[in-house]
Order: C-alpha cells, then sequence, then structure tokens
C-alpha cells in the first residue's frame, strides 16, 4: 500500500479516537514489550506507522526528556493529531513527520525501531504454532526480517553481520529444539463479508 487511501480503516476522526482508545487498551502491554527490549532512558526511537501517537508518546515517557522519539505515519492527518496531542501532554521529545515506511531515508540512526499495529491492521483470525523437530514455519519471519534489512541497518538498529540473515531461520530451528519452544508466526489476517439475507 502506497497512498493514504489504500489504508483500510481510513483516516477518520472516529478512526483517530479508535486509535487513542486502543492505545489506552494496548498501553501497559506495549510498555511492558518496550521495557522487556530494553527501552530505557535517553535513547532515540524511531516508531513507524506511530497513528495519532500513542506509541511514539508512550517511548517518549520511558526514554525521558533526554531522549527523543520521531514518530512517522503516512497520514498527514494522523501525524497533525499526534502533533497536538503530544504537545497537549507537554511531551517535547516527541516528534512527528509524515513519510512512507517504503521511501522513509533519514541520516539520523536510532537506539530502537518499535512499531504497533502496523501494517497491515490486525484483523485477526488464528496463527499457526511452530515447534517440533521439523524445521517448517521459520523462514516465514525470517522473511519478513529480510525486507525489513535495509530499514534496520539504514537506521542503525542492527547491521546485516549481526543479524546473520541467512543461518537465522537454522539457528531458530535449533534453539527452539535446545529449549523446547514454539514459536508463534504473526496472527493472519481475516476476511468478512456482508452476505444478502438468507444466505
Ligand atoms: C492500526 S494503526 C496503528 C497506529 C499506532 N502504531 C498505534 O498502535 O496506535 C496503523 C498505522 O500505520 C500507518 N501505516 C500503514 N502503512 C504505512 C506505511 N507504509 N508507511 C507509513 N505508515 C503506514 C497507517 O497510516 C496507520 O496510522
Amino acid at each position: 500500500m502506497s497512498s493514504a487511501e489504500a489504508y483500510p480503516l481510513g483516516y477518520s476522526q472516529l478512526e483517530a479516537r479508535r486509535l487513542a482508545e486502543q492505545g489506552a487498551l494496548l498501553e501497559d502491554l506495549t510498555a511492558d514489550v518496550f521495557r522487556r527490549a530494553g527501552l530505557r532512558e535517553g535513547m532515540t526511537v524511531l516508531d513507524i506507522g506511530c497513528g495519532v501517537g500513542d506509541v511514539s508518546t508512550l517511548a517518549a515517557r520511558l526514554v525521558g526528556p533526554r531522549g527523543a522519539v520521531l514518530g512517522i505515519d503516512r497520514a498527514a492527518s494522523s501525524v497533525q493529531t499526534a502533533r497536538s496531542r503530544a504537545t497537549a501532554l507537554g511531551v517535547a521529545h516527541a516528534r512527528f513527520e509524515q513519510a512512507d515506511l517504503a521511501s522513509f531515508e533519514t541520516d539520523q540512526t536510532f537506539d530502537a525501531l518499535v512499531g504497533r499495529l502496523v501494517p497491515p491492521p490486525d484483523m485477526t483470525a488464528a496463527t499457526p504454532i511452530v515447534c517440533g523437530p521439523v524445521p517448517t514455519g521459520y523462514g516465514y519471519p525470517v522473511g519478513v526480517l529480510r525486507s525489513l534489512l535495509p530499514l534496520i541497518e539504514r537506521t542503525g538498529i542492527a547491521s546485516a553481520a549481526e543479524i546473520d540473515i541467512d543461518t537465522l531461520a537454522m539457528r531458530m530451528h535449533e534453539d527452539a529444539l535446545v529449549y523446547e519452544r514454539v514459536m508463534f508466526l504473526p496472527r493472519v489476517v481475516g476476511a468478512w463479508t456482508a452476505l444478502p439475507p438468507g444466505e
């Protein structure tokens, strides 16, 4: 999706309010994930698909005023709302820019890259769980990471050598066996339709 119009949930005021309500609902969980990931005071954070700014302002609280957050979203209206909300909350170290993830370029480097429910929007039905000795399923998340590698490198999150993408699926599979872990793949998108009465 490259144009703002292609975003299925749209950019109405209602959708902006829904996003903010969703942000409040997911705040504790998101903060917990960020802390576990190592977000801490003084860090610089890039929030991709920031919407109306909930994740960015949360990250800004975690990194404090010595840190900084840049939220990017391709929707100008969301970026504007995010700016106003951050200002109203007195969060001066979160900035927002209109940009499409596919073409976003920056000279700035970041300590962390975060993103919640981007893209596509979450329309969840079910998720495959990968486990056991047969090494299926690991290629899929590795493929996603491979596509994100240019952005990850460009923003200074990690180097190609650190990630070692060509051996990652094999390493994940080995770890799953050694530590007796299972891997939840991302939830898949469901689809629904309004059928005529009686069908
Ligand atoms: C479900 S909202 C989530 C917003 C925010 N991360 C949150 O959790 O509150 C998804 C957001 O991703 C943005 N988005 C989707 N694709 C994008 C892209 N290619 N580049 C930039 N933003 C994108 C949409 O504009 C939308 O604001």
